[in-house]
């Protein structure tokens, strides 16, 4: 059978799956750790952990740096689900029936299937715009989406986590990484001030770097703040189940002002792994879940 033909019960079967260990813990936030952030789970007081590979239908992570892990747990007394690594578009691309961009969106369909209303993604990416420097964060504020929208092809009868409503294929999209979520996000940097941005997120398919022209038209023609591989497809299923979103994008490399970007996973992956840029991520984490009650 073709994988869209069953992705409604794929979902819920393996949101059935984890039901039994989330009842009564009025989970209020799902975040996707994206490369090497995993660490932030460390600030999560884990009580159960599963494996993707346990959860029927859940997608697997193939790449470094995503350790493929989901965690129930609180994080500063908020119960949350973290998901330890993501499925990109890229891994996926090749299979048929659109399964790729339906394997990309998997955990947040399943959350929402959890009942979960906010959904908090963070990413690495890279810096156009030239105040950014290598380790500073930027608050998603847009986005510009160059992957597949994952609505597109078959629509599924899912419902909104906001109002029990089923879902309709038009969407707008305004708003939607979400304004006081933000503020929050941003209250909760002020100590880091300088390292903190505000921007918009465009998203490209990788797996290769963007070439000078792709860079200069993306920053100076569509005034993009940071690149990336991912997210946009995640939010865009949030924002159409009715969760709110926020995120947080940690810039890994600086693209030059003429356009060259010379990065390679290696060096996104060491920037991430740095002392200063993981505390920095995990301080500002904590403080925002602090600031939600
Ligand atoms: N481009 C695309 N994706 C990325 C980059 C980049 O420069 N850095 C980290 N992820």
């Amino acid at each position: 059978m073709p994988y869209q033909s069953d992705y409604l019960s794929k979902v819920k079967t393996a949101s059935d799956f984890l039901r039994p260990h989330t009842e009564g813990l009025n989970l209020e936030f799902g975040l996707t750790l994206g490369s090497g952030l995993g660490d932030l789970a460390e600030k999560i007081k884990v009580t159960a952990e599963f494996d993707y590979s346990e959860i029927p239908h859940f997608p697997t992570t193939t790449v470094a740096g995503h350790e493929g892990k989901l965690i129930i747990g609180k994080l500063a007394g908020i119960p949350v689900i973290g998901l330890k690594g993501r499925k990109h578009f890229y891994e996926v691309a090749d299979l048929p029936n659109n399964e790729g961009i339906l394997q990309t969106v998997f955990a947040v369909h399943f959350l929402a299937e959890l009942g979960v209303k906010n959904y908090f993604v963070t990413n690495a990416a890279g810096g156009l715009n030239l105040d950014y420097e290598v380790g500073d964060l930027m608050i998603i504020k847009s986005h510009i989406n160059f992957l597949p929208n994952p609505l597109l092809g078959q629509h599924f009868a899912f419902t909104r986590v906001d109002n029990g409503q089923i879902i309709e294929r038009f969407q707008p999209m305004n708003g939607a990484y979400d304004e006081k979520l933000r503020q929050k996000l941003s209250l909760a940097s002020l100590e880091f001030k300088k390292n903190i941005h505000q921007g918009t997120y465009l998203a490209v398919t990788g797996p290769t770097y963007e070439t000078e022209a792709e860079c200069i038209a993306f920053r100076d023609g569509l005034k993009a703040d940071a690149v990336g591989m991912s997210t946009t497809p995640e939010v865009i299923v949030a924002r159409n189940r009715g969760m709110k979103v926020v995120g947080l994008s940690c810039i890994t490399n600086k693209i030059a002002k003429d356009g060259t970007n010379a990065t390679n996973h290696e060096e996104v992956k060491a920037i991430l792994e740095s002392s200063e840029v993981k505390n920095r991520l995990s301080t500002i984490v904590t403080k925002f879940f602090e600031s939600l009650y």
